[in-house]
């Protein structure tokens, strides 16, 4: 990949959860694309070796070592990041993590971890980035939920209902920060392939996937980054409050049965 100008020319973006997966992804086109990035991960080796790796193409990337679940970890790791690079035109806060479990029988605990993971990592982190961005009367920020967050599963009510709420949220923060030019949406992925969700299905759960997507195969990291990056970017400038879905066609369906025995079962693409 070559640096090169584009869409994010001159601008500092900060990926949570930057290492790998989408956040990687993510980091590698803003770069692409002209940003400064500042990768916030738990991953600190990863993280290094991709800043690195674009640094020596000539771009501006730097990696600050935190666990999202640490307020006080965080608040240092954005004010280090803007400090850095002077401001904050993007936030995209990608870290996050699932548990199962059915709602009758989950220890609670279960349900306080994947809230500070996911749900008030997020706050804290569109917290420490707001008052720069009101200042500059502009910003983006892109906060990570799922279709998860769209629907219930059974077995995955942590997962899914703090994917939920971070949809809420984001609808809140639009209308709270759109008199300061700052735009908030939520991109909601289907299934993806990243290392960790990989890790977690089998081969046949692969092929019910490439079934149930109407594109009949899962996506991947860079097809999501390119939707966030959508979003994050000027291009989406009468964009915010809204829930961008990229998940294939997946929820386009009420899965029917009877429907679907007259669709043709196409063979899953990899
Ligand atoms: N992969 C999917 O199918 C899928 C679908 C919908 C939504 N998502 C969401 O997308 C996000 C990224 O998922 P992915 O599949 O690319 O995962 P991933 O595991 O490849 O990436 C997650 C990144 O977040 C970092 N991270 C995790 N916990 C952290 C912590 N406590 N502090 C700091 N960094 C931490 C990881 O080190 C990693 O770099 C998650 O929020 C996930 O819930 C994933």
């Amino acid at each position: 990949m070559t640096f090169r100008d584009g869409r994010f020319k001159g601008k500092v973006a900060i990926v949570s959860g930057g290492a790998d997966g989408m956040g990687a992804a993510c980091v590698n086109q803003l770069s692409a694309e002209g940003a400064k990035v500042a990768i916030l991960d738990i991953k600190i080796d990863l993280a290094r070796t991709i800043s690195a790796k674009l640094q020596e193409n000539g771009a501006s990337v730097e990696a600050f070592e935190v666990d999202v679940t640490n307020e006080t970890a965080l608040r240092d790791a954005l004010g280090s990041a803007i400090k850095r690079f002077g401001t904050v035109d993007t936030l995209i806060n990608v870290a996050g993590g699932s548990a199962s479990g059915l709602v009758a029988e989950n220890d609670i605990s279960i349900y306080d971890r994947l809230y500070s993971l996911n749900f008030r990592s997020t706050i804290i982190a569109c917290q420490c980035v707001i008052p720069v961005m009101r200042k500059n009367n502009s910003g983006s920020i892109v906060n990570m939920s799922s279709i998860s967050g769209l629907r219930g599963d059974p077995d995955w009510s942590p997962y899914n209902a703090m994917k939920a709420a971070i949809i809420n949220m984001t609808q809140c923060l639009a209308w709270e920060e759109g008199q300061y030019g700052i735009r908030a949406n939520a991109i909601c992925p289907g299934p993806v392939a990243s290392e960790r969700m990989l890790a977690t299905i089998t081969s046949e759960h692969k092929a019910e996937y490439g079934h149930s997507i109407a594109l009949g195969r899962i996506g991947t990291a860079k097809e999501l980054a390119q939707a966030i990056l959508f979003l994050a970017s000027d291009e989406a400038s009468f964009v915010t409050g809204t829930t961008l879905v990229a998940d294939g066609g997946l929820t386009a369906s009420t899965a029917q049965p009877t429907s679907w025995a007259k669709l043709p079962r196409h063979s899953p693409k990899s």
